[in-house]
């Protein structure tokens, strides 16, 4: 019997390519290269099996053209908000994920960003590396105390409750949070987090927000002008969510004009194009989407794939299906 044909639309780390091998008809992206629309519809028509990431839009278009072969997505990534969800069903899809194992190191890098803009790390790597840094002096590069202040975070889900635990237990801030939903007493007791019953009352009120919702239709610029306004100009925003998340231009005024102290992002609007406005302010700490990058985690995501790949195959419900 011949095996499923999968396609990869990026290469994966080597020992996720070597199992999808010895399993599949694996076609691996050997150069990396980003496919274009034209090369995924190739891919959707003849696979069995997608496996696209967030540099992928699989959009409507691309999905009522296609005529595919292909009946499952298997996404390398947590968010799949680059999915069109419900034309992949129309298309006859299952779409999946890989939620859970990039928790630890997305909070990690939460807390990263957040130390990065308030300690001025970015600024003060540079000096060494421009050979600009003439020495110790006490009031060189001051940045702004992290432990003991207060974290806000919109959405209270997997990686923001990791971040709120580092930032809880390791930098004894107080944490509050916005959450749509109800979330389990026993998770907040542990955390000592309050709960706020809109997003306007965390950013008015922490020191610190980090963004932790899905991107989509439902969250686009979230964090507007008018949201922006609402934060105290002594506080950072932090972004390791999606970009569109947040209103882009906003931002950059609201960070040219120093309404808010600063920014930590990981994540653009229309990546991997970085405005020129936000590389010339001093004030933000600029990531290129790196919240999941460990060899250890993007291992777990591709091995999380080839769990949902192995299950979908065999007949069964893959494990993290999310249509
Ligand atoms: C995720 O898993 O959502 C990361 O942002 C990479 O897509």
């Amino acid at each position: 019997m011949s095996r499923p044909r999968i396609v990869l639309t990026r290469r994966w780390p080597a020992a996720v390519e070597d199992v999808l091998r010895e399993r599949y008809d694996l076609v691996a992206n050997a150069d990396d290269h980003p496919f274009s629309a034209d090369e995924l519809a190739h891919a959707l028509a003849t696979a069995d099996a997608l496996c696209p990431t967030v540099t992928d839009a699989i959009d409507a278009a691309l999905l009522d053209r296609a005529a595919p072969r292909a009946r499952l997505l298997g996404n390398f990534g947590v968010g799949f908000n680059h999915i069109d969800v419900e034309a992949a069903r129309r298309a006859g899809l299952v779409v999946t994920n890989t939620p859970g194992v990039l928790t630890d190191c997305t909070a990690d890098l939460a807390v990263m960003l957040m130390l990065m803009v308030a300690r001025r790390a970015g600024a003060g790597e540079r000096m060494v590396r421009d050979d600009a840094w003439a020495g110790w002096a006490p009031t060189q590069l001051l940045g702004t105390r992290v432990s003991g202040k207060t974290l806000g975070l919109v959405g209270f889900g997997r990686i923001a409750r990791a971040v709120a635990a580092r930032a809880h237990h390791g930098f004894g801030m107080r944490v509050l949070y916005y959450n749509p939903s109800a979330v389990p007493a026993a998770v907040t007791a542990a955390l000592n987090a309050v709960a706020c019953d809109s997003i306007e009352a965390v950013l008015e009120a922490a020191d610190f927000v980090s963004l932790h919702c899905p991107g989509g239709a439902a969250t686009h610029h979230l964090i507007d002008a008018a949201r922006l306004a609402r934060m105290p100009a002594h506080a950072y925003l932090i972004n390791t969510a999606r970009g569109d998340v947040v209103d882009q231009q906003a931002l950059i005024d609201a960070l040219a004009a120093r309404r808010i102290a600063g920014a930590g992002l990981d994540v653009y609007a229309g990546e991997p194009v970085v405005p020129a406005a936000l590389k010339t302010l001093d004030n933000v700490v600029l990531l290129p989407h790196l919240g999941s990058a460990t060899h250890e985690t993007r291992t777990a995501m591709g091995l999380r794939v080839v769990a949902n790949l192995d299950a979908f195959f065999a007949g069964r419900e893959p494990p993290d299906r999310v249509a």
